[in-house]
């Protein structure tokens, strides 16, 4: 009899893009679709975890078995995060979060003046969530197993490197932006302490479970 992977383990997972209000009509978000995230909520459950999925706006079906929670902004997918990682083992954050939001959300529609002036929108920097998670005394200490996603455009194992560090956390998942976003299919540069990995081309769901296999044997030995 061969456990699952992750029996008894509690994982939490970030997807999908973020909206940035600027008025209850409109807003700032990105392509994100929630596909890979989506994918490995999944994988995570095939191997045994509870999983709670922290989502923005997406249009896809919530993985069977998984726990969703739905968000706009930032700062409300922050909260939700926050809320689910003290219980949780691992946490993995695919979210495409918006690395800006207006400054100010108008509390009604921002109407044309006639006179032709178009408005100006001043930006403000959104909290980096796998950053804040990150420097959290479990996740420091091992107990909170913190994944990372960077999406580049170029030179891909040196951002994916320093960006892993940057951040502080034990495993980063490089993949190059315009051939992931949207896509059924991915490839991953998985990046540790010990140096880079390829994952080919692959569905991915196919990636997110090797993904989910990678992680689990990064795991603390229980005690
Ligand atoms: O710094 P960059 O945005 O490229 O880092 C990407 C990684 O950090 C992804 O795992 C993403 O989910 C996470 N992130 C975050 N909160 C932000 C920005 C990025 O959790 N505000």
């Amino acid at each position: 009899f061969q456990p699952k992977l992750l029996a008894g383990k509690r994982v939490v997972v970030t997807a999908g893009p973020t909206f940035e209000a600027l008025d209850p009509i409109r807003g700032i978000t990105n392509h994100s679709s929630g596909k890979m995230g989506f994918a490995i909520a999944r994988a995570a459950h095939e191997a045994g975890a509870e999983v709670t999925l922290v989502s923005g706006p997406v249009s896809l079906q919530t993985p069977r078995g998984v726990l969703r929670v739905d968000v706009k902004s930032a700062r409300d997918m922050l909260a939700a995060t926050l809320a689910e990682v003290p219980a949780a083992d691992i946490f993995v954050a695919t979210a495409a979060v918006a690395d800006w939001r207006p400054a100010t959300s108008a509390e009604q529609k921002i109407k044309k003046d006639g006179t032709g002036a178009a408005p100006t929108v001043a930006f403000t920097e959104n909290p980096d969530i796998l950053a804040t998670v990150a420097k959290d005394e479990r996740a420091k200490s091992g107990r909170l197993f913190c994944v990372g996603f960077a999406a580049e455009s170029h030179d891909l194992a040196n951002h994916a490197k320093a960006k892993r560090e940057r951040k502080g956390i034990p495993l980063l998942v490089g993949n190059i932006g315009p051939l992931t976003f949207g896509q059924d299919d991915n490839q991953m540069m998985l990046v540790d302490a010990n140096g880079v990995q390829e994952l080919p081309r692959a569905p991915k769901l196919e990636l997110a479970r090797k993904l989910v296999g990678e992680i689990a044997r990064r795991l603390p030995a229980q005690r």
